[in-house]
């Protein structure tokens, strides 16, 4: 859109305004085919005016497909009415309603006076601030690079440079008492949050300033240990930004079935989870540096996955992996396209089947892979190259 030839006078009568100019004057075809397209809408939620040398479009409520198929339908090889069409398509303010983009008022309740000036005042994220962070990142030393390595990751973690990881995905064991090869899983908790927060902290150290680190975690378990309430007071506590939280929506309905706790009494009702959480922190800062080339998803993936409850299956076939907690691809996926550019490190301290290296490795990502049992890694080293 050539900026000189438009013109955005937001709001006038409760409309959002737009003119366009036009260089010469509209064909009389491109007319007609504006009174067609007048004809198909309510013209309190949408109408085009033409004006001599422009034309002005009122917009309060817009069918955005059906006035794509009548543009289609008329006369597609009018640039005019393209320029139209991509002009209004090209509006990042919306919210849809019953299938129709609406363009004003939606958020006049919400609007806050001096929104900038509150928020300096009120002092964002003001638990992160005063970190002793260091802001100067370094390359991870070529042996760690696109590696899945077997041991403990406490120990092969305190061998990696500080601010060398770009984005650390994992899911901790859970402390259910699962069946992991060459690991336990059922420790007294103390003892299994002492030894998490070692290898967090090590996490924390060896990522880049303005890397993420995103932890998979579940709601509750029947210890009533709120887990991903103490991950997250622990990363806080070490002066990470939180980011936010991604519910994933397992649609495991049939979970617990018949656990109920209290059956039918007020007693003691046990609730359940067909969902679990991607808590997301930030080091020192909550942009990401990036060469833009290196951006790769795209405009329809970032508007459906910003909306932060993702609605994926759980992995059904876990025997083929011979594990009990593997992550849908579909996960990694939409985490490591949203959340680093191709070319970033990635590291999984938990990497299990090795989900998170092996999709880091499609995305075009580096990987480093770290899991205490050999069987595992080798299962991760096999779907690098399926
Ligand atoms: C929930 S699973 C991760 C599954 C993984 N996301 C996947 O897709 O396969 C946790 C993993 O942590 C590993 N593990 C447990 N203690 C560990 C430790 N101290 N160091 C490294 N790995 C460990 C277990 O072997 C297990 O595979």
């Amino acid at each position: 859109m050539n900026d000189s030839s438009t013109c955005n006078d937001n709001n006038i009568n409760n409309y959002k305004i737009i003119r366009l100019k036009h260089k010469s004057n509209l064909h009389s075809s491109e007319i007609k085919a504006i009174d067609y397209i007048n004809k198909f809408f309510n013209q309190d939620n949408f109408y085009i005016e033409v004006n001599p040398g422009s034309v002005k479009i009122y917009l309060k409520k817009l069918d955005m497909k059906k006035l794509g198929r009548l543009i289609k339908e008329i006369n597609d090889t009018s640039p005019f009415l393209l320029k139209i069409y991509r002009t209004i398509k090209n509006i990042k303010s919306y919210v849809i309603e019953n299938n129709k983009r609406v363009y004003v008022d939606y958020n006049r309740e919400k609007k806050v006076k001096n929104r900038k000036k509150k928020e300096r005042n009120r002092q964002k994220y003001f638990y992160a601030r005063n970190h002793n962070f260091n802001v100067i990142n370094q390359p991870l030393p070529e042996k760690y690079i696109n590696k899945i390595i077997c041991g403990d990751s406490e120990q092969i973690l305190k061998e990696i440079p500080d601010n060398s990881i770009d984005l650390i995905l994992t899911s901790p064991p859970y402390n259910f008492g699962l069946d992991y090869k060459d690991s336990r899983d059922g420790y007294y908790w103390k003892s299994y949050f002492s030894k998490l927060f070692s290898i967090f902290k090590e996490c924390i150290r060896i990522l880049k300033y303005g890397g993420r680190i995103i932890i998979n975690v579940q709601p509750l378990f029947s210890d009533y240990i709120p887990t991903h309430h103490l991950i997250s007071n622990f990363f806080i506590k070490n002066k990470m930004i939180w980011k936010g939280e991604i519910l994933w929506e397992k649609n495991n309905y049939n979970c617990k079935y018949t656990a109920w706790g209290s059956w039918k009494s007020p007693s003691s009702p046990y609730l359940k989870y067909t969902w679990e959480f991607l808590e997301i922190f930030a080091k020192g800062s909550l942009k990401k540096k990036g060469d833009k080339k290196n951006i790769d998803i795209t405009g329809e993936e970032f508007k459906e996955w910003v909306s932060a409850r993702w609605s994926i299956a759980p992995v059904r076939n876990m025997k083929k992996y011979q594990h009990p907690a593997v992550f849908p691809e579909e996960l990694v996926y939409r985490v490591l396209k949203l959340f680093s550019y191709k070319g970033d490190v990635i590291l999984d301290p938990f990497n299990g089947t090795g989900t998170t290296t092996a999709v880091a490795h499609r995305l075009k990502r580096n990987y480093l892979g770290i899991d205490i049992s050999p069987d595992y890694c080798n299962t991760a080293r096999g779907r690098l190259n399926p």
